[in-house]
């Protein structure tokens, strides 16, 4: 497992927030990170030392640079339990996914499938290849509960027709989780290329690539991740980076370019493993936070995370069960459970309306309101959601 902390003991959420969240008082409940998640003191005290050591750029050292890049791999592959060969760090999930659009070969007449509802990310580049005529791509309606379809998208995949299956790990708007394993064998045994979006997943719920045989997976940094904007990776399975063409080359892709002082031999020889698919310069100091930020994040225990925000939420899921003119969006299977919950209640643009005068970070999402707790948030937060509801003033 990627794990590296005990998942049994609750979260000392106080603490973690006075050590890494001091900006969070609970007076404005945050309760977002399917948006946006906060960025942890330590990743924010690498950002201001790195800026500061690149104002006075004689400060610069060595390890300011590919070794900080070589721990931000690190820390994206012990994420989902890859080798750091397998990881390509890359700006935000669109890249990855991109990749794998325009990179895994595709045999004439295979088809590329995807779940109705899905994010948009997770949908345009593979409809740019049905408008290039590259191949077919099927949007599979979602269910009657607006889920991916898990039957009819196996059943699909089952076909033998499917080139490239793509799925979130958890879904956006309801934070449906999908059993990765079920359908990464689906594709393995049927010849099918498995993609996954795991930007609501990562630093949530916990992600095994090899056990779900996932052969490229998209993230980016800055929702669960707690990491600065414009990280994030692709991770691309060992056997599969051979075979996955890059459509958009660069230097730094390039086994030559590494000797600054003689590069213009142009020999065209990949460098090894995934960060072939890494085209140029780097944002250095934004990886330096995004290793802090991964960091705090395992060292916390991805599972005890995922304990303490579904934790977190059974007080609001208890008090919406009771009520007649609610409704919960999200599955309630402890299987399909993540960070994100939504629901409905009244007129959604009102009750959002309501939660924002109240100072409540959330957001509308499809027709229902969505909260996305993570590591720093409280029970008491929560609570005061529910007092605004209880009130009734929407
Ligand atoms: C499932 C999913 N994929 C992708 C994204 C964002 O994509 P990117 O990181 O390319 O901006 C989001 C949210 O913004 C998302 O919810």
């Amino acid at each position: 497992m990627p794990e590296t902390a005990t998942t049994a003991a609750p979260l000392d959420v106080l603490a973690l927030r006075q050590r890494e969240f001091p900006s969070l008082d609970g007076r404005r409940p945050y309760l977002n990170a399917a948006s946006m998640g906060a960025l942890p003191e330590r990743a924010r005290r690498a950002l201001d030392d790195y800026g500061a050591r690149r104002a006075a750029v004689h400060a610069m050292r060595g390890a300011d640079f590919e070794p900080v890049l070589q721990g931000a791999r690190a820390a994206a592959a012990r994420l989902v339990n890859a080798s750091a060969d397998e990881i390509a760090l890359a700006p935000n999930t669109s890249y990855g996914l991109n990749l794998a659009a325009r990179g895994l070969p595709i045999e004439p007449g295979r088809r590329v499938v995807v779940s109705d509802r899905e994010f948009p990310a997770n949908v345009y580049p593979w409809l740019a290849l049905a408008r290039e005529g590259r191949a077919r791509v099927d949007v599979i309606p979602a269910d009657a509960f607006g889920q991916p379809d898990e039957a009819r998208l196996l059943a699909e995949i089952e076909r033998g027709d499917v080139g490239i299956f793509a799925l979130s790990a958890v879904q956006f708007a309801t934070g449906w989780t999908a059993e990765l394993a079920k359908f990464g064998e689906a594709c393995r045994r049927n010849g099918t290329w498995f993609v996954v979006d795991a930007i609501q997943a990562a630093g949530c719920v916990p992600l095994d690539v090899r056990e779900a045989r996932v052969d490229v997976l998209a993230c980016g940094g800055h929702k669960w991740l707690c990491g600065p904007f414009g990280t994030g990776f692709a991770y691309v399975r060992r056997e599969v980076v051979e075979a996955l063409e890059p459509r958009v080359v660069g230097w730094t892709s390039m086994a030559a370019s590494a000797d600054y002082a003689d590069c213009c031999g142009y020999r065209w020889e990949w460098v090894e493993g995934a960060r072939r698919f890494e085209v140029a310069t780097q944002p250095f100091q934004d990886y330096a936070g995004f290793a802090e930020s991964a960091g705090l994040l395992l060292e916390t225990g991805i599972e005890r995370i995922r304990a303490h925000v579904t934790g977190l939420l059974e007080p609001l899921v208890a008090w919406l069960a009771a009520r007649e003119d609610a409704t919960i969006v999200s599955d309630l299977d402890p299987a399909r459970r993540s960070g994100v919950f939504s629901f409905r209640i009244g007129d959604t643009a009102r009750v959002h309306a309501a939660l924002h005068r109240a100072g409540i970070g959330c957001v509308p999402r499809e027709g229902a309101i969505r909260l996305s707790p993570h590591l720093y948030n409280t029970a008491d937060e929560v609570a005061r959601v529910i007092d605004v509801l209880d009130g009734g003033a929407w």
